[in-house]
């Protein structure tokens, strides 16, 4: 990883999450949702499959309108259009979202193309320092087809920063790799907080990045907050849902697939 600080603007945001409710077609899929997550710290957010991690990410980059409720962005409301105007928050999608027909330059440079954020020499240099810092220099050329799940994530990541975000949102950025690589990019994301102070809020089932990185987290289980706290209060926690989830422990003679069945019956 280049040493090398990146300039991201000083200005980073907080999030606040007030009450958030959301229902698609009467079906409650987030209730009663309050969080903080304070300017510069890595929030991590773990829960389930299906629990609604991504839904409210989704409500942070104002991609989904809550149903009632609000989530703050420094003091703009995350669902107004404009506050993409005045906070720059890049989102790193599950399945990385890059476009298949363009090489990974060509990801890059996109945005920054379209936002005029400067000459195509200028816009040439964050390229490719975003892809330094990602150890990616060498997949300039080819298209996403041709790169490993990993590399697909570090190029979603760099992608992300050449927008220089003030609010960093991943959402699982270490499923589908191996342990070694969940280590890597877990580190990327320590180290770009560590460099840039940015606010980021990490969504993941990765017990291993939460416990490693997170200054606070919280767990949603049925699109309710569990608990949150802090990595100390969740490796002691009594809490019988919280303690299963983080540590499940595989029961040969009693599997749980047999316990849904018996639970249908
Ligand atoms: N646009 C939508 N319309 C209807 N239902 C949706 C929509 N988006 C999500 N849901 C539902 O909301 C619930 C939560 O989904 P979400 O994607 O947030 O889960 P998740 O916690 O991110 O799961 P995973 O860990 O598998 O990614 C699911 O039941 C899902 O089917
Ligand atoms: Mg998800």
């Amino acid at each position: 990883m280049a040493e090398s600080v990146i300039p991201f603007p000083s200005k980073t945001f907080g999030v606040t999450i007030e009450k958030l409710n959301k229902s698609f077609d009467g079906v409650p899929v987030l209730t009663d949702i309050s969080l903080q997550v304070k300017p510069g710290e890595i929030f991590v957010l773990m829960g389930p499959s299906g629990s609604g991690k991504s839904v409210l990410l989704k409500h942070v980059a104002g991609l989904e309108q809550p149903t009632s409720g609000r989530v703050l962005i420094g003091d703009f409301d995350a669902s107004d259009p404009l506050t993409r105007r005045r906070v720059r928050l890049a989102l790193v999608f599950q399945a990385g979202a890059l476009f298949n027909s363009m090489t990974v330059y060509d990801n890059l440079a996109l945005y920054p193309r379209e936002h005029r954020l400067g000459t195509e020499a200028q816009i040439r240099g964050r390229v490719m320092h975003a892809l330094q810092i990602l150890s990616l220099e060498n997949a300039v050329k080819q298209f996403p087809a041709e790169l490993s799940g990993g590399m697909k994530k570090r190029v979603a990541i760099a992608r992300a920063l050449v927008t220089e975000p003030q609010l960093l949102l991943y959402d699982e950025p270490t499923s589908e790799l191996d342990p070694v690589m969940s280590a890597t990019i877990t580190e990327i994301i320590a180290t770009l907080r560590e460099q840039t102070a940015v606010t980021t809020i990490v969504v993941s089932h990765d017990r291993e990045l939460a416990f490693a990185i997170a200054d606070h987290m919280a767990i949603i289980m049925d699109g309710r907050i569990r608990a949150t706290g802090q990595v100390a209060d969740f490796k002691n926690s009594t809490d019988p849902a919280i303690a299963n989830f983080l540590n499940p422990v595989i029961d040969l003679k009693n599997p749980r697939f047999k316990q849904l069945e018996n639970d249908h019956e």
